[in-house]
């Protein structure tokens, strides 16, 4: 699809895990839609060769700490100028049962998935309400809305995230506006192990997915530019679910007319 009107002239937008899968498709959509943008990763070289292609700046920092983070927004309002965009997007996964789960492995999924979106907020939100606008995206999951075995922390964290963005949302309207996305199954650097991995993975998502593909990172990007922008102007304090259809899956009688049509009564 091609840029027609740029939605973002003028913009300064923070995107973190910028280095690779959603939140480099997100830099480069950003960079289109006219945004300045400064891709933060815990991967330096990453950030910077994602920062090359979206002309924008690379910022190297592990968005669990807090006081590092701080230092780079503040660069970021120096080197760019106050930002007006937040895409809290970095985030992992890994898959345990819950009591096979190290402690330090919980706080590690809870610290990355949930608290640095918290440090995020923190240090954004209220520089883009005393600015008098703004506008905050963060990156939940379809397993904070339909959790999975294995997936604990993760779910937990995303789920939380999704409360933290109603709870942001309401304090600081009416100047920002705050929101999530729940991508469904997205082929990444993240999901490449299962998808390139696993026998058969690929198909098993397509095939649980209605609209019949694996999502790609610009899929989610697409729908994060759609939230910042003036399109979303009356849009705050949601969970955008952003996969293809996989959580209409689940329900008590799902498949049932289907197998009914077969003439499956049994088995
Ligand atoms: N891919 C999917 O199917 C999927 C589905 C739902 C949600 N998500 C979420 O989307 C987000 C992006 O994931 P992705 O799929 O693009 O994966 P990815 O692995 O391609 O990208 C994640 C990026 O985050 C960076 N990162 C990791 N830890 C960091 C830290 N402590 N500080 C700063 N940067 C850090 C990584 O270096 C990497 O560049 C994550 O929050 C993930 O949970 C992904």
């Amino acid at each position: 699809m091609t840029v027609t009107e740029p939605m973002l002239a003028g913009g300064v937008a923070v995107v973190t895990g910028g280095g690779s899968g959603i939140g480099r498709a997100t830099c480069l959509r950003f960079a289109a839609h006219g945004a300045s943008v400064a891709v933060l990763d815990v991967d330096g070289a990453a950030a910077s060769s994602v920062a090359t292609e979206a002309g924008g700046r690379a910022y190297q920092v592990d968005v669990t700490d807090f006081d590092a983070l701080t230092a780079v927004v503040d660069s970021v309002s120096a080197d760019l100028g106050t930002p007006t965009i937040l895409f809290n997007n970095a985030g992992g996964s890994g898959i345990a049962r819950l009591g096979d789960l190290d402690v330090a492995e919980w706080n590690r999924l809870v610290a990355l998935n949930l608290s640095s979106v918290f440090h995020g907020i923190k240090l954004l939100a209220p520089r883009m309400a005393a600015a008098g606008r703004g506008c905050i995206v963060n990156t939940a999951s379809i397993s904070g809305v339909r959790p999975a075995t294995g997936e604990g922390p993760y779910a937990a964290s995303k789920a939380g995230v999704a409360a933290l963005t109603a709870t942001a949302a309401l304090e600081y309207a009416p100047f920002v506006r705050v929101n999530a996305v729940s991508p469904g199954a997205v082929h990444t650097k993240m999901t490449d192990p299962l998808l390139s991995g696993v026998a058969g993975a690929k198909e098993w998502w397509t095939a649980k997915t209605p609209l019949d593909r694996i999502g790609t990172p610009e899929d989610i990007a697409d729908v994060v530019v759609f939230l910042c922008s003036p399109m979303a102007r009356f849009v705050t304090g949601q969970n955008i679910v952003v996969d293809g259809g996989m959580t209409l899956h689940g329900s008590g009688v799902d498949g049932l007319l289907e197998r009914l049509e077969r003439g499956v009564t049994d088995g």
